[in-house]
């Protein structure tokens, strides 16, 4: 296992005004699992860009089985069989998933046309062995988010690499999927293909890593065994400070107010005779498996589909045809999963972006005070940690985690009484993670009533007052009271049907 196959040495990345990567070096073996790990802004993504010549170093080498590479372009590193999963999507929305896993390499038929039925076939076995049921004839932009990741992921397979960089491939992903993934790796490794894995979910990297690095603010802090250390020494590592405690939240008694009240909503096979109520001042998670119909309730909720059947009230009004801007003119805020679609002005500055939700209770008058949006804009980023050089800077220019801050910090900044918030922390590390936790609570103890979808179990325990378990588009279970004796082990056996057997 000690034969190393790629070495970066003292790679140095500089962007205007930020240095992502200062003096890095990180050697990979061959059919390891090595885990890179770091804070929001760390340098994680830009090492990786580095390493398949979508960024060009400032210096430093690149060493591939004993020879120095210089990858000018993405197609390079492919050839000398690099993949690479990036954290945020590369997909054509409008083509299919087989045209998608096979884009620019479609199998050819003898005539040189594109041989559609393999390519269908082929996208078909890469999909079984990923244990996943998608469609490979369905259009990308009908997926959720979690699926349009495992098409990444079957991208990413379909290409017979050597080398395969996962960033942050299970953000998204349920325990089934997840552990489906941690199949697949597996299975990879044992043909010897060494992968390099970038994930926020510390409960991970010891299960499926084989040794792991730590960056901070673009340095490397060390590498070592994954079965030498223990979860608090790598989150020593990476925050080099104390992270904040989790508080317990101060007891609301005011929750006579109903924030949303569903009852018997259906909508084709995705929500069958769904009722959840969500009380002001009450935090209810909202659990289940990838496509248990989570998301599909929320946008029904929120105008975003049309219901067949049901009612729907928010903050006691009943809502006849929910539309986004019906739902916000009732003080509810939706904060999708998509952050791509949903919510952030990419070419922005920073400040812009955290005002924009809330522009009318910010700026009653209607003009907006630039000194007071960029105080708005300074505090959420000192409380969120939000890494840039000052807020003026453009949303795209944010590591992944930085731009999920500034969507909660937009939503955070409006005075909402019903927030839904979407697999919130996804892609978080787990320092910001506290605090945004804690503002979660602060909005609950304000009064506000919040509907948190989560794939992150952990997440959904220590936030939540009540759980609602959904499998194939059914409210299946009810945790009334969420204690210290509730397990994620009674959230899966709802979430899978097990319970039932
Ligand atoms: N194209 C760019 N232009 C300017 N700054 C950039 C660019 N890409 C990245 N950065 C900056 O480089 C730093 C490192 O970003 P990077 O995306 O590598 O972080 P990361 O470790 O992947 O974080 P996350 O966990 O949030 O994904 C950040 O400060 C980021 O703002
Ligand atoms: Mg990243």
């Amino acid at each position: 296992m000690s034969d190393v196959i790629l070495e970066l040495r003292n790679i140095c990345k500089e962007f205007p005004g930020v240095k992502a990567l200062d003096n890095v070096s990180f050697d990979l073996r061959k059919g390891e699992v090595h885990v890179l790990l770091g804070e929001n802004g760390a340098g994680k993504s830009t090492l990786m860009k580095v390493l398949t010549g979508v960024y060009h170093p400032n210096s430093g080498e690149i060493v591939l089985h004993g020879n120095k590479v210089s990858f000018q372009t993405p197609r390079d590193a492919q050839l000398a069989r690099i993949a690479i999963i990036f954290q945020e999507f590369n997909l054509a929305p409008n083509l299919t998933v087989a045209q998608n896993i096979f884009l620019g390499r479609e199998p050819k038929a003898r005539s040189g046309l594109i041989d559609r039925a393999k390519m269908v076939r082929d996208a078909q076995e890469i999909l079984d062995f990923l244990k996943v049921k998608i469609d490979p004839n369905a259009k990308v932009e009908t997926l959720g988010v979690a699926h349009q990741q495992l098409v990444e992921v079957a991208k990413a397979l379909s290409i017979d690499s050597e080398i395969l960089i996962m960033d942050e491939p299970t953000a998204t992903l349920s325990e089934n999927e997840i552990s489906a993934l941690f199949d697949t790796i597996r299975n990879l490794q044992k043909r010897g293909v060494s992968i390099i894995y970038i994930s926020h979910r510390m409960q991970e990297l010891k299960v499926i890593g084989n040794r792991i690095t730590v960056l901070r603010d673009g340095q490397t802090v060390g590498t070592c065994e994954a079965s030498e250390v223990t979860l608090d020494e790598l989150i020593r590592m990476m925050v080099g400070r104390e992270i904040s405690k989790v508080r317990t939240r101060t007891e609301n008694t005011a929750r006579e107010e109903t924030a949303l009240e569903v009852s018997h909503l259906s909508q084709g096979n995705k929500l069958k005779d769904v009722s959840i109520r969500v009380q002001r001042g009450e935090i209810v998670g909202l659990a289940g498996l990838v496509g248990s119909g989570r998301t599909e309730l929320a946008q029904a909720v929120y105008g975003i589909t049309r219901r067949d059947s049901g009612d729907i009230s928010i903050c006691g009004e009943p809502i006849q045809n929910p539309t986004p801007i019906k739902c916000i003119q009732r003080r509810m805020g939706f904060i999708s999963e998509d952050r791509k679609e949903c919510g952030l002005a990419l070419n922005l500055p920073i400040r812009v972006n955290v005002t924009h939700a809330g522009l009318k209770s910010i700026f009653p008058g209607g003009i907006v005070d630039v000194r007071r949006e960029r105080k708005l804009a300074e505090d959420y980023r000192a409380k969120l940690r939000i890494v840039t050089p000052d807020v003026e800077r453009n949303v795209v220019n944010l590591s992944g985690g930085n731009q999920q801050k500034v969507v909660l910090a937009k939503w955070l900044s409006t005075d909402s009484a019903f927030l839904v918030f979407d697999e919130p922390t996804r892609g978080i590390d787990v320092g910001a993670k506290e605090e945004i936790h804690n503002l979660i609570r602060d909005l609950a103890v304000n009064g506000v009533g919040i509907l948190m979808i989560s794939s992150d179990l952990p997440e959904i325990l220590t936030l939540s007052d009540r759980i609602y378990v959904m499998r194939e588009g059914r409210i299946v279970h009810e945790i009334e009271q969420v204690t210290s004796e509730t397990t994620q082990e009674e959230i899966i056996a709802y979430a899978t049907g097990g319970a039932e057997q």
